[in-house]
């Protein structure tokens, strides 16, 4: 039998970067994965594909209606959606070789097929048994279903259907206004779809910062998104002419039909600890069936650890390489760490939304007492040279200390500039560190600079 010091379920982000660094560190690593190809949800369904159409459409919006403006013509557009889709599909390609190659560099062994944890470090993978001293799970999420809505992955998809289909929706229905629904209903709304989004809370995206959110939404109004918020669907019936889905008030009341030619459902994700033998194993669950960890990454079984999605925390591909990382030096006998307070998060839309550390509601909660400085884009030379003058920086900062708690960004590139704030805080910087350093002009990064200014009440441009 086959010996390895670290089994690996799942080839995700964390699963991979997990395998990868424990190589590095000297150990002998194998990587379990049940899908065709590597890199996991992530690579294969996930941030690639989604960013792919995101890009495309991007261009496409942006040749029909702001080329014109910079004096462009372009004549009459077309769209290629299969190109279109090809092209997504290149990428992905690209990128799960990309993993494939980097384990035949460090020597990690691939295994094929479905793992399950058959005893103390044992795993039989496709009908093998391997012997295992570490075992790390890393078997990610998948999509959380809705009772009355049945998936087909044709009319009724999750993101997974979402970013195959093959022609451009009239009327795509989104239930969930977050991440996934925002984001695939930019794809769709910039290709021509009408889209109504359909949000169980009274606001959009709940893990935002609220007046961020707020701008968001507004901005996404004015791109021709209809939001139905405080709304919920009990039941979806498809019918020739597509789906029709029964709407309430979240808090009861009459219902209505809304007709719809596609439904992307997206309110979540949950843990993939079924099929992994976690409960044979001994491995305990948390109520909402997410395996139990320390903050180790260490599991109530010794020699068996988990890491990603299938632990609490963020469902963030960064976060989960991250813990790969801790986990394998951990494993390794070395100080593995991951900070949570400096974990940035990107809405990848136009404009983009960005934040790390705390949202004023979470510093009210916490009776922490801060200061605001927020700087908008339309004051910013290079936003306006572009043409993208939607959004701010908004940076919170703490009164007394004047020690950076939190940083959201609404704006073009909000995923670039984060880094510079997320660096901040992890340096545990202040408001006025940040203000203090240079930044080249014209960059958009001027206003993240102009809000650390702001917070001490002296931003120059505005
Ligand atoms: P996963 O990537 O889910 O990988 C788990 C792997 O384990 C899978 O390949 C699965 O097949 C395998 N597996 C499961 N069980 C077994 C078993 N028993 N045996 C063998 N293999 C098994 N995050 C971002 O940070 N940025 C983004 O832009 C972003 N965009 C996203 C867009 C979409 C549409 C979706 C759905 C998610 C997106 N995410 C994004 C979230 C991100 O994909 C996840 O946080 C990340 O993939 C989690 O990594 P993981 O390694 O924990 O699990
Ligand atoms: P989400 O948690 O971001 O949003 C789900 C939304 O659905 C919430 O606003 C919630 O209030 C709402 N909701 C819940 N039940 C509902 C119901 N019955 N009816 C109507 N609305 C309901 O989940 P989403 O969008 O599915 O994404 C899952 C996770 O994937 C994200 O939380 C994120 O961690 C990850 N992801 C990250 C991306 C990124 O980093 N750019 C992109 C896409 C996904």
């Amino acid at each position: 039998m086959a010996e390895f010091d670290v089994l690996v379920i799942g080839s995700g982000p964390g699963g991979y970067v997990c395998a990868i660094r424990a190589a590095q560190l000297g150990l002998k690593v194998a990587c379990a994965e049940k899908r065709a190809t590597l890199g996991g949800t992530c690579l294969n369904i996930g941030c690639i594909p989604s960013k792919a159409l995101l890009q495309s459409s991007e261009n496409f919006h942006a040749a029909q209606h702001q080329f014109s403006d910079h004096g462009i013509g372009v004549g009459e557009l077309t769209l290629d959606l299969a190109r279109m889709m090809a092209r997504k599909g290149e990428v992905v390609a690209a990128n799960t070789k990309g993993v494939e190659f980097l384990f035949r560099k460090n020597k990690v062994t691939w295994l094929k097929g479905e793992a399950r944890i058959t005893g103390p470090g044992r795993v039989s993978v496709g009908g093998e048994e391997y012997a295992a001293k570490n075992i790390v799970i890393a078997s990610g999420s998948e999509s959380t279903p809705l009772k009355g809505v049945e998936v087909d992955e044709k009319r009724i998809v999750t993101s997974t259907g979402g970013l195959e289909l093959s022609e451009v929706p009239k009327h795509l229905v989104v239930i969930g206004g977050g991440v996934i629904g925002l984001e695939i209903g930019s794809v769709w709304r910039r290709l021509g779809a009408e889209v109504t989004v359909i949000e169980f809370l009274d606001r959009i995206v709940p893990t935002l910062d609220a007046e961020v959110a707020k701008a968001f939404e507004r901005v996404l109004v004015k791109q021709g998104m209809k939001f139905r918020l405080s709304s919920k669907v009990t039941a979806a019936k498809l019918t020739n002419a597509g789906v029709t889905l029964t709407v309430e008030p979240s808090k009861g009341g009459a219902a209505e039909e809304i007709m719809a030619d596609i439904v992307l459902l997206a309110i979540g994700r949950r843990a993939t600890s079924d099929g992994v033998g976690v409960t044979e194993a001994g491995v305990e669950l948390d109520e909402r069936g997410r395996v139990k960890v320390d903050a180790h990454f260490a599991t109530n079984v010794a020699g068996i650890w988990a890491i990603g999605d299938v632990i609490a925390g963020p469902m963030l591909a960064h976060k989960a390489e991250d813990e790969g990382v801790a986990v394998a030096e951990i494993i390794a006998g070395q100080a593995g760490h991951v900070n949570y307070e400096a974990i940035p998060s990107v809405i990848y839309t136009w404009p983009e939304v960005a934040s790390v550390g705390r949202s004023e509601e979470e510093l009210k909660a916490d009776g922490v007492a801060y200061v605001v400085g927020k700087f908008p884009f339309t004051a910013n030379g290079r936003a306006r040279a572009m043409g993208d003058t939607d959004g701010f920086v908004k940076i919170l900062a703490d009164k007394t200390t004047d020690r950076l708690l939190g940083a959201h960004i609404l704006g073009p590139d909000a995923g670039g500039l984060i880094a510079e704030l997320t660096t901040a805080i992890e340096f545990g910087a202040s408001a006025e560190d940040v203000a203090r350093i240079c930044h080249a002009h014209p960059t958009l990064s001027e206003a993240v600079k102009e809000a650390a200014l702001a917070a001490e009440g002296r931003a120059i441009h505005m």
